[in-house]
């Protein structure tokens, strides 16, 4: 070493550092090898610039920690070719946030591996076009094993938790256990989805906006509880929900979407607070909702 001249030495320092066992530049050994294989299995164009010319967190859609150069996020849009969620994002063991969106080729179910990601705060798959939870095709022992449209294990220790699905073709019911989670956001729109969805809401949630609308749920609203303090957006139009509209909805102070317009709910429209100023748009097609701004009760 005593040899070298100052600057050589500095550049085999720099090289030794690039090529330690562990980092390659900016870039966890580990995390490549799975962003790798997620390009491979959906061999898209977008991915042209994943070499290993550039470290694996300067990789367009992948994000990564500053200080332990780990990957934290994955966005992967505008795909144009025909693919399944690759399991393997679930071998990124930090990553916090993961978006698919706008990928007309997206088919088949979010796989269950995505139950395992514990720390994911958000999870935006919409715009695609996942179904679920099982092709129609198969045999009833395969179907028994299959929970459903949605992993059960996802968010279980989040709170502050963004699930955004919209605009895909997933069926069968939401697990109860989000009713645990303390979500923000909450979109679940133009789906078909079915069953219950009453444990989403809950009093001292802080959640700022629900949209189940356009599914096919089917629960009573007249037990559910809003989050009083945060919500901002309800929108539940085109579903199957019944009961009564909760007097308490008067009662969440920044209300400025409210839409259950074309469902089964039946009763007098609560007055009061922030509901005034929706108009008859917002209830119209239900059972036999009555009062203003629809045509008074009998
Ligand atoms: C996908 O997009 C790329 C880049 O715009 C284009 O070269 C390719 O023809 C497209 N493929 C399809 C199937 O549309
Ligand atoms: C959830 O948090 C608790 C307490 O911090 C921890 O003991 C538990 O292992 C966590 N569960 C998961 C699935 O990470
Ligand atoms: C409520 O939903 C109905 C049905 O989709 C729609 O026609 C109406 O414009 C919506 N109103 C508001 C204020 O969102």
């Amino acid at each position: 070493m005593a040899a070298l001249s100052e600057p050589l030495r500095f550049l085999l320092f720099f090289f030794l550092l690039c090529d330690s066992p562990v980092y390659a530049g900016k870039c966890h050994k580990g995390d490549k090898k799975v962003l790798l294989s997620i390009k491979n299995s959906i061999g898209d164009y977008i991915f042209t610039g994943w070499t290993s010319d550039f470290a694996c967190c300067d990789w367009s859609g992948v994000g990564c920690d500053e200080v332990s150069n780990r990957v934290t996020a994955l966005d992967v849009g505008q795909t144009n070719t025909t693919f399944s969620l690759p399991a393997a994002v679930s071998d990124l063991p930090f990553l916090t946030s993961l978006s698919f969106h706008k990928n007309p080729g997206l088919v088949g179910p979010i796989p269950a591996a995505i139950g395992t990601m514990v720390g994911l705060t958000f999870l935006r798959l919409d715009w695609n076009s996942l179904s679920g939870p099982h092709p129609p095709t198969l045999t009833p022992s395969i179907r028994n094993r299959l929970t459903g449209p949605l992993p059960p294990g996802i968010f279980s220790n989040t709170s502050g938790a963004y699930l955004r699905l919209s605009h895909n073709g997933l069926s069968g019911e939401v697990p109860p256990s989000y009713g645990a989670v303390e979500f923000l956001q909450v979109d679940l729109s133009r789906n078909r989805f079915t069953g219950d969805a009453s444990f989403l809401f809950g009093r001292g949630k802080g959640t700022q906006q629900i949209d189940l609308s356009r599914n096919v749920f089917e629960f009573d609203l007249g037990k559910v509880e809003f989050p009083e303090a945060e919500l901002i957006a309800l929108d539940l139009n085109h579903n199957k929900i019944y009961g009564s509209i909760p007097k308490q909805i008067a009662e969440v102070e920044n209300l400025q979407l409210f839409n259950v317009s074309y469902n089964r709910l039946c009763g007098e429209i609560p007055t009061g607070g922030r509901l005034d100023r929706f108009d008859q748009y917002c209830y119209l097609h239900n059972k036999c909702l009555c009062g203003a701004p629809l045509p008074p009760c009998k």
